[in-house]
């Protein structure tokens, strides 16, 4: 449990804002604990670091920064539970959007390109998605999690663990969360997050939405409330997972240090990783497909850079303040320094998070890295690609990255 004295530690280094959310977070957690007493436990023995315990680990990163290969370092441990990309789940519950059209700039960006300050809400619901996650607590998590579809898209490669809850999800196919979407608020809700956050507020139930969304949305939650009953033996297997999983590892592109602040305080065992990669090859990669970048951009590669590296700064900044407050617990990863040398690097990501890596990881890193040159040549690829013009204009606007992500940039 939480102690409210725990609360006055936030105030002193802290804004009004932040000690707003952060006192109703460690009430909406604690409201979680005292209902589940394997969390309470959880939280409490954590803060003594006990080496029974799992460890637990959440990369943060961004699209298109080597994180989905990054991930496979745990996706292929046996005694992890992984799971890629469980935010876009909580979008998705939140907003009523479609999976995977929760696109990273967007969260960050309007389309018209301001800067789209995050509300409160959203920041603690994503902090306490992911607290869920790490304590296993699982029935405070949305169905849209558990039915998501990236359970099945990336389970070749980026997925592959946890083989038999995706045959007893397949086994439920004929239902989904998607088909409850499209039956009843299709034409209410707009797909894509950031195309109206008018109707996304009110699919979310912040405003009233009048008459036609109350019974829409009434019948669509009756229908996800159906698809939770129906799949309730798949949900128990993933329950069983993480409860016997010594490791937990999330990944995602689309949580802020903002949430992570939260997180860190309420798992004091939580180690982060936070995972960048040049702007220049960055941007360059999510030129190939609309998914990849934001709206706002519009396909300029170098208005995508001056977005990322906008979000990256802040993120850098709010990070700096957490390893003061946190020694010892956030790790950088620069990806150029990783395809450089990818199994020394791994050693080092292992020996963070205090787990010996396997031999069979190991393994998996050689094979898949194809030596060295391979590697760092594909990340190097933007020098070939770039005009001079673009690559001044990148320097730019990423100034601050190139300065204080520590690495001899060319
Ligand atoms: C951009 O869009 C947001 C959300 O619609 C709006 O609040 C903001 O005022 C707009 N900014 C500009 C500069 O038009
Ligand atoms: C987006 O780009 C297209 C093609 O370059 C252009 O025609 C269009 O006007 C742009 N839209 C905005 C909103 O800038």
């Amino acid at each position: 449990m939480i102690h409210p004295s725990k609360v006055y530690g936030v105030i002193r280094v802290a804004s009004t804002v932040v000690f707003i959310f952060t006192v109703s977070f460690l009430l909406h957690l604690s409201r979680l604990t005292s209902s589940d007493r394997r969390n309470e436990i959880t939280i409490r023995e954590a803060a003594t670091e006990d080496p029974n315990l799992p460890k637990m680990v959440l990369i943060v990163t961004y699209q298109r920064c080597g994180s989905s290969f990054f991930g496979e370092l745990f996706d292929e441990n046996i005694d992890s539970f992984y799971v890629y990309e469980p935010v876009d789940s909580y979008y998705v519950a939140k907003y009523s959007t479609v999976e995977g059209l929760n696109t990273p700039t967007d969260i960050s960006t309007y389309w018209n390109g301001s800067v789209r300050i995050q509300p409160v809400d959203e920041i603690e619901g994503v902090a306490a998605h992911l607290n869920d996650l790490f304590t296993c607590n699982m029935d405070d998590l949305p169905v849209q999690f558990f039915n998501h579809k990236y359970w099945y898209l990336f389970a070749p490669d980026f997925q592959s663990s946890q083989p038999e809850y995706r045959k007893c999800l397949r086994s439920t196919k004929k239902v989904s969360a998607h088909k409850c979407r499209e039956d009843h608020v299709s034409t209410l809700c707009p797909p894509n997050l950031g195309q109206d956050w008018q109707s996304h507020a009110i699919c979310a139930g912040l405003v009233d939405g009048g008459h036609v969304y109350k019974e829409a949305m009434g019948k669509y939650r009756e229908c996800i409330n159906d698809l939770r009953t129906s799949i309730k033996r798949c949900i128990e297997i993933s329950r069983r997972n993480c409860m016997a999983s010594k490791l937990r590892v999330m990944k995602s592109v689309r949580t802020s240090m903002k949430s992570v602040s939260l997180l860190m305080q309420a798992l004091p065992s939580l180690r982060v990783i936070h995972l960048v990669r040049d702007p220049r090859g960055v941007v360059l990669s999510r030129m190939r497909q609309p998914s990849f970048r934001g709206t706002a951009s519009n396909g300029s590669l170098t208005e995508e850079a001056k977005f990322f590296c906008r979000d990256v700064a802040r993120e850098l900044k709010l990070r700096k303040k957490l390893e003061k407050q946190y020694p010892g617990r956030i790790m950088e990863v620069i990806y150029e320094k990783f395809v450089q040398d990818p199994l020394d690097y791994s050693k080092k990501v292992y020996d963070h998070i205090g787990v010996p890596l396997p031999d069979y990881i190991e393994e998996f890193i050689q094979k898949n890295t194809r030596g060295k040159t391979d590697s760092v040549a594909k990340s190097l690829k933007w020098q070939s690609k770039l005009t001079y013009g673009n690559v001044l204009k990148i320097k730019e606007y990423c100034q601050y990255f190139y300065e204080n992500f520590q690495h001899e940039w060319t």
